[in-house]
């Protein structure tokens, strides 16, 4: 069983559950002198230590919502420079609007947690969508939620979700109540960047420059325009944004959230290729 324990260059994180486990004497001893020393009552208790190898710098972290949240929230740390009892400084982060927050934490605890496996599976999919690619600002709330919308997901619970419709309109509403088609173009989503099914195309090489692309209820047709603007020959069509789109072959050709809307087997629900829901 590995031992519990982040590694980031010179830091190493551990959960204060599992400082016993800590087989380097000389971390382990700074980080429970650094406990010792804390004072007796505060409002955020730390749960999570933070060693730096190079310093001995010693930080102690509080992420109240550790094992509720999926990458939980610093809300304050305690800072004990090497040998130091008490801390050098205190911060808390209670009204910061973009606080840090943490990244595969299951790596903090013992292997043989109980939730271990399922945080693992978290952090497996956030790295297969492209999440930790670049490292470099992913450490920050704000930063940390922008770039899961521009990978096309959003985070529900712990799962990574697809944004695929606008759920926002009517669309919803069922065709007996009102006796109106429904207006189904109602859930396309004006995209800002790629869709999440499209990102995984190019991720894993199926789209790229000399490929052909077309996008079946292209919506607003944001795929094809991000697409083209990449240099790849890209077209679409839709019932309602794009009727008269050419309807040509491709090498790839994407139903990005179109089934889904189709809700019952009836001609006015297919489309100019006759696709149905089944
Ligand atoms: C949720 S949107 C998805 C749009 C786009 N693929 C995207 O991911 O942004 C569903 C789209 O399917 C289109 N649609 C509805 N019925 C269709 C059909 N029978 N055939 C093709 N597209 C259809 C709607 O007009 C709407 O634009």
């Amino acid at each position: 069983m590995a031992t519990p324990g982040k590694k980031v260059v010179d830091e190493f994180y551990i959960h204060l559950s599992a400082v016993e486990e800590i087989q380097d004497a000389s971390a382990r001893q700074a980080i429970e002198r650094a406990i010792r020393g804390l004072p007796p009552a505060t409002p955020y208790p730390p749960n999570v230590a933070k060693f730096n190898a190079r310093t001995g710098r010693v930080s102690l972290l509080s992420y109240p919502d550790f094992f509720d949240l999926p990458f939980p929230v610093l809300a304050a740390s305690w800072a004990f420079p090497a040998g130091a009892s008490v801390p050098a400084w205190h911060r808390t982060y209670a009204d910061s609007l973009n606080p840090p927050i943490l990244h595969r934490k299951e790596l903090l605890l013992p292997s043989s947690h109980p939730q271990y496996n399922r945080w693992s599976r978290t952090t497996a999919t956030a790295e297969s969508i492209g999440l930790f690619d670049d490292v470099a600002t992913i450490g920050f709330q704000l930063n940390w939620n922008r770039l899961i919308q521009s990978k096309g997901y959003c985070l529900v619970d712990d799962d990574f979700l697809p944004i695929g419709n606008d759920v926002s309109g009517t669309a919803d509403v069922a065709e007996g109540e009102t006796q109106k088609p429904i207006q189904r173009h109602l859930t396309a989503l004006s995209r800002t960047s790629l869709s999440a099914p499209v990102q995984m195309l190019v991720r894993h090489g199926l789209l790229r420059s000399g490929v052909t692309f077309f996008d079946y209820g292209c919506g607003h047709g944001g795929d094809v325009a991000e697409l083209t603007s990449e240099g790849i020959a890209a077209s679409g069509w839709d019932p309602h944004y794009l009727p008269n789109g050419p309807a040509i072959p491709a090498d790839v050709v994407n139903l990005g959230f179109v089934v889904n809307v189709i809700d019952k087997c009836r001609p006015e629900a297919t489309g100019a290729f006759g696709a149905r829901a089944i």
